[in-house]
């Protein structure tokens, strides 16, 4: 049986480590070649020979979202790896639990830079290629923050992750007519190391026996498994969605 994804070529933002590696590995299950970017080069080095090792194709670049001048520069040697690009996930991002009391103006304009303003460039770029194409998937990894407000991470992340939903839908609308759909992810507490700087693991008030429906913490494969769904022919006709992948700890 041929692969869901056989013929597709993905690039995953933030694949050094975390639920951007779970990303790349599932697409590359599936059978997309896939782009592996970053800032940290040894996690996307690791995760390349790793994939290849399997029998995927797989290369990996150093790339920062938030370099905005050399975005589209970046995108097209990103294109021109294996001569298009299908699939673009913006799973880069960076999170903090600053108290509302104390965000600074410069944590508030680097979160906005590396979390909110990063998914329009890279997004705006690839749109470019997707439109000559006329096809693309875009999948925008948002949060649980975005949608009900951050209390353990900060308001500044979750201003950021409601722009992500409101860009999802921006691209939706304007992609439509290329047969580019553009789909936001939202995750809830989700087992990464960023999550080590975040109060609901240790917190015994955050318990997820008492506190998630599902009774547990996700996994960075359970988002994964999301994206794959959106990245893929199986969603054709959903675009401007946003799918929660939280356990049920927040319902919309
Ligand atoms: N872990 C959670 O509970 C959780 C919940 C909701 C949403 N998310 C979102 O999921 C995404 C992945 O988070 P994670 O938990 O895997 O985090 P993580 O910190 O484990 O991984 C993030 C990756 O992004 C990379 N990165 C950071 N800044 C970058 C930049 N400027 N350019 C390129 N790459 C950069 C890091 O090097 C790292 O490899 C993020 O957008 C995050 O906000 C995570």
């Amino acid at each position: 049986m041929e692969k869901l994804l056989a013929g597709k070529v993905a690039v995953v933002t933030g694949s050094g480590r975390g639920i951007g590696a779970a990303i790349a590995r599932r697409l590359a299950q599936f059978g997309a070649k896939v782009v592996l970017t970053d800032i940290n080069g040894e996690g996307i080095k690791a995760l390349e020979k790793e994939l290849v090792e399997a029998g995927s194709e797989a290369k990996s670049m150093l790339f920062d979202v938030a370099d905005f001048t050399h975005i589209p520069e970046q995108v097209n040697q990103m294109n021109a790896l294996f001569g298009r690009i299908d699939i673009w996930v913006n799973n880069a991002g960076i999170t903090e639990s600053a108290p509302i009391e104390n965000i600074t103006v410069q944590q508030w304009d680097r979160m906005q830079d590396i979390d909110l303003k990063s998914v329009f460039f890279c997004s705006q770029a690839v749109f470019k290629i997707m439109k000559e194409q006329q096809y693309g998937r875009l999948v925008h990894i948002s949060s649980m923050a975005g949608e009900r407000g951050g209390r353990g991470s900060s308001a500044s992340y979750s201003a950021a992750k409601a722009g992500v939903i409101n860009l999802a839908k921006s691209f939706a609308l304007n992609g439509g007519q290329y047969n580019i759909t553009s789909n936001a992810v939202c995750p809830g507490r989700t087992l990464t190391e960023m999550a080590k700087d975040l109060s609901w693991l240790t917190d015994p008030k955050d318990d997820p026996k008492l506190t998630i429906p599902l009774q547990r913490f996700g996994t960075p494969e359970d988002i994964a498994d999301a994206v794959l769904f959106l990245a893929s022919d199986l969603s054709s006709y959903i675009t401007g969605a946003v799918l929660d992948v939280n356990g049920g700890l927040y319902m919309r």
